[in-house]
C-alpha cells in the first residue's frame, strides 16, 4: 500500500538535502515552507537570496531555514568549472564554456548533486522536461549495468475504504521510441520501483494486439520485449503484447488469453513508445481520478526528477519526500 508515512520515517532516521532549482517560484517556497516546518527533508533554493527572500515574504512562505545558493555567487565555482570540463572533456568543453553552462540552475544543480553538496534535485517547475533531464543525462549518466535512463510514474488512485489502488506506468516521459532491449531494461526498473511504493508488480506489455490478435512492427517489438523479459526476470509475473483491456479486465482475460498469468490483474503497464505512455498515464489521471506521481527517473546515478509545469506546491512537496527518499 502507498503512503507517505513509510518515506518520511525513512528520511526521519537519515534526513537528506535537496536541491530545487527554481528557487524564486512561489510553488517552490510553498513546498519548501512545508519542508522546513519539520526536519526530515532540507531544502537547497538556487538564485539570488534577494529576490527568493521577497518572493517568500509576498508570498506568505516562512523559508527561514532554508540553504540559498546563488549560482552567479558560488565559493566553490573554480572546482566545479573544473569538474565540469573534466566530465565533458570528450565534448572539448572549455572553462569559459563551462562557466557560460554553469550560469544554468539545471546545470549548477545537477552539478551540486554531482559533487555531493546535495543528495538529490528537483527541478522542472519552469524547465521543459527536456532541459531537466538533459544535464542530469550527461553529468550523472546511467547506474552501472544500465544502458539508458528511463521514467515512470505512479498512479494511486484514493478508496473510501482506504485500500488505494497504485499502478505503475513506463515510460511515458523520457525514451521516445525505445527499442525492444531498452523495454526490456525499462520493465526491470519499473517493476523494482513499482516494489518500493508496495506493488507487487504484474507486468503487461501493452500494444493493441493480444498475443497475435494483430499484426504488425510494433506488435512484434512488444512480443520480442516479452519473451526477453521472461527469460532476463524469471521471478518476475510479466506477460504480452496485450491489449489494456486484456491486461486488466478479467472478463477480457478469460476470453482472450485465460492461460495468462498476468492478464486481467496486471499493475505495471509498459507501453510501446512516449506517445502511447504520455498519453495513457494523463487519461488515467484526468479521467480516472488516479493522482500521478512522476516522472520518476530508473537508472540514473542519482535521484533526480523533474515537475510538470502545471504543477501545485502540494505536489512539489510529495515528489520532493519521493525524490529524497529514493536518493
Ligand atoms: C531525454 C531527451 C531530452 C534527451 O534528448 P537530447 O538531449 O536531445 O538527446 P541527445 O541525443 O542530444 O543526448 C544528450 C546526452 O544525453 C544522453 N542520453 C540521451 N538519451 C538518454 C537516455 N535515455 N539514457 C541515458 N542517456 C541518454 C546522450 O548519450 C547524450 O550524452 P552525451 O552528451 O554525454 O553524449 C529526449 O529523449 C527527449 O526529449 N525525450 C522526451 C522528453 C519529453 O518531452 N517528455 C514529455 C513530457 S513529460
Amino acid at each position: 500500500m502507498f503512503g507517505f508515512g513509510d518515506m518520511i520515517e525513512k528520511l526521519k532516521k537519515d534526513p537528506k538535502t535537496i536541491v530545487f532549482t527554481e528557487g524564486n517560484d512561489p510553488r517552490i517556497l510553498e513546498a519548501s515552507s512545508r519542508l522546513l516546518a519539520s526536519s526530515f527533508l532540507h531544502p537547497i533554493l538556487l538564485g539570488n537570496p534577494e529576490e527568493i527572500e521577497a518572493v517568500a515574504e509576498k508570498e506568505g512562505f516562512n523559508i527561514r531555514g532554508a540553504e540559498i545558493i546563488d549560482p552567479t555567487n558560488y565559493d566553490r565555482m573554480d572546482e566545479m568549472v573544473e569538474l565540469f570540463c573534466e566530465l565533458r572533456k570528450s565534448k572539448g568543453v572549455t572553462p569559459e564554456e563551462a562557466k557560460k553552462i554553469l550560469s544554468g540552475a539545471n546545470y549548477f544543480g545537477t552539478m551540486l548533486v554531482k559533487m555531493g553538496v546535495a543528495d538529490s534535485l528537483l527541478g522542472g517547475a519552469t524547465y521543459s522536461t527536456a532541459d531537466t533531464v538533459r544535464p542530469a543525462l550527461q553529468l550523472i549518466k546511467t547506474k552501472p549495468g544500465n544502458s539508458i535512463v528511463s521514467s515512470c510514474f505512479i498512479l494511486v488512485r484514493p478508496s473510501a475504504t482506504g485500500e488505494n489502488e497504485v499502478l505503475a506506468m513506463a515510460d511515458c516521459a523520457i525514451n521516445i521510441k525505445p527499442t525492444a532491449d531498452e523495454l526490456v531494461e525499462i520493465a526491470g526498473e519499473t517493476a523494482e520501483c513499482a516494489k518500493i511504493f508496495g506493488i507487487d508488480p504484474k507486468v503487461a506489455f501493452l500494444s493493441y494486439s493480444t498475443l497475435g490478435s494483430g499484426k504488425g512492427e510494433d506488435v512484434d517489438k512488444m512480443r520480442e520485449a516479452t519473451e526477453k523479459a521472461k527469460a532476463k526476470y524469471p521471478n518476475l509475473a510479466i506477460d504480452g503484447e496485450l491489449q489494456f483491456d486484456a491486461a486488466v479486465a478479467p472478463r477480457v482475460a478469460r476470453t482472450k488469453c485465460p492461460n495468462s498469468e498476468v492478464a486481467g490483474h496486471a499493475n505495471t503497464f509498459i507501453f510501446p513508445d512516449i506517445n502511447a505512455g504520455n498519453i495513457g498515464y494523463k487519461v488515467a489521471q484526468r479521467m480516472g481520478n488516479f493522482e500521478a506521481y512522476g516522472p520518476i527517473l530508473l537508472g540514473l546515478n542519482a535521484s533526480i526528477n523533474d515537475l510538470s509545469r502545471g504543477c501545485n506546491g502540494l505536489e512539489v512537496y510529495s515528489m520532493a519526500i519521493i525524490t529524497a527518499a529514493l536518493a
